[in-house]
């Protein structure tokens, strides 16, 4: 049989212009950025969103090619254990980033996932993003609430698939829910599962998904590979900023021992001249001491000594 031939797609090219910590996503960028241009949903929900590489990925891809999907970011922006706990600086910058691009189409959503479910009709979600908490009853009952609002176009990302300690239960589900449903799955950048729910998925993608069940390895090797590339942009410039903190403490440091130097000199100078003052004074009574007048007048300083004890 002859193998289908992959066409090369500028969409996977994308340069991501959201690129932040942490970068646990950052590898699925160009799939996230392909699936988005040739899918196209009408409505895309993220659940979990923290600094938004994911997120501002699909935005980036929805702004550039001009599509006309609504966006909508679901998160608590408090953490969770897998997560971490993290203070309100997280939502701060990246709402003030998001804010100052991509309100257009897009909406951040504070609150919990099940609190969001009241905002969306039943079978309106064409591209839903489960990236939560990760243990296997929270990411089950995730995907099972949003089912119902999921449309006949509906594709759902896992993202995690691919770990499997601290508590981490994705892989579970997927290996259940993947028996059902055509998928692709990739292992890189901690898995991501790619469920193609919808009865009524457009061409390019399910050729995608006929090239991945024609050559898993094939398309897996290729998305790998460039979202290799992403993070090593990232851990690249995870670096710089490493190191252009350490120059500012490097510089801080200098700038403390320039202080201390003036400070010893300070010092030095005001013990000199007290030194100075001192031997000035010592001279000056050494000079009195020695007068004749000093010496003349002492049996007259004993004699007032005497009466003084009485
Ligand atoms: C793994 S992070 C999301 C990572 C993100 N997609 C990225 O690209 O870096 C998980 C996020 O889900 C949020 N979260 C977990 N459970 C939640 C819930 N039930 N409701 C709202 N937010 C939740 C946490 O606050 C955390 O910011």
């Amino acid at each position: 049989m002859t193998q289908p031939t992959m066409p090369i797609d500028p969409d996977i090219l994308i340069e991501p212009q959201r690129v932040v910590q942490p970068a646990s996503w950052a590898g699925h960028v160009p799939f996230g950025a392909w699936l988005v241009a040739k899918h196209r949903p009408r409505i895309l929900v993220e659940l979990g969103t923290h600094t938004g590489f994911s997120y501002g990925a699909f935005c980036q891809t929805v702004q550039t090619k001009g599509l006309d999907t609504r966006c909508y970011a679901v998160d608590t922006w408090a953490g969770d254990e897998h997560a971490g706990y993290y203070d309100d600086s997280i939502f701060d910058e990246f709402s003030t980033y998001h804010d100052s691009r991509y309100t257009s189409f897009s909406r951040l959503l504070r609150m919990t996932f099940d609190e969001a479910l009241d905002y969306f009709d039943e079978g309106s979600v064409d591209l839903l993003h489960i990236d939560g908490l990760h243990t296997y009853e929270a990411v089950k009952h995730d995907f099972e609430s949003w089912l119902p609002k999921l449309s006949s176009r509906a594709i759902v990302l896992f993202h995690d698939t691919n770990v499997r300690e601290r508590g981490f239960g994705v892989w579970r589900l997927w290996d259940e829910l993947s028996e059902h449903y055509p998928n692709l799955r990739f292992d890189h950048s901690n898995g991501l599962g790619v469920l193609l729910v919808g009865s009524e998925i457009g061409e390019e993608v399910m050729a995608m998904q006929r090239h991945y069940q024609a050559s898993p390895e094939l398309v897996r090797g290729m998305f790998s590979q460039l979202g290799q590339r992403i993070e090593n942009e990232s851990a690249l410039r995870q670096a710089e900023a490493t190191s252009l903190k350490r120059h500012e403490l490097l510089e801080h440091r200098e700038a403390l021992i320039v202080e201390r130097d003036a400070a010893l000199a300070e010092r030095d100078r005001i013990i000199e001249a007290y030194e100075h003052e001192r031997d000035d004074l010592k001279r000056q009574l050494g000079h009195i001491v020695n007068s004749r007048s000093w010496r003349v007048t002492q049996p007259l300083r004993r004699l007032a000594a005497r009466w003084r004890r009485g």
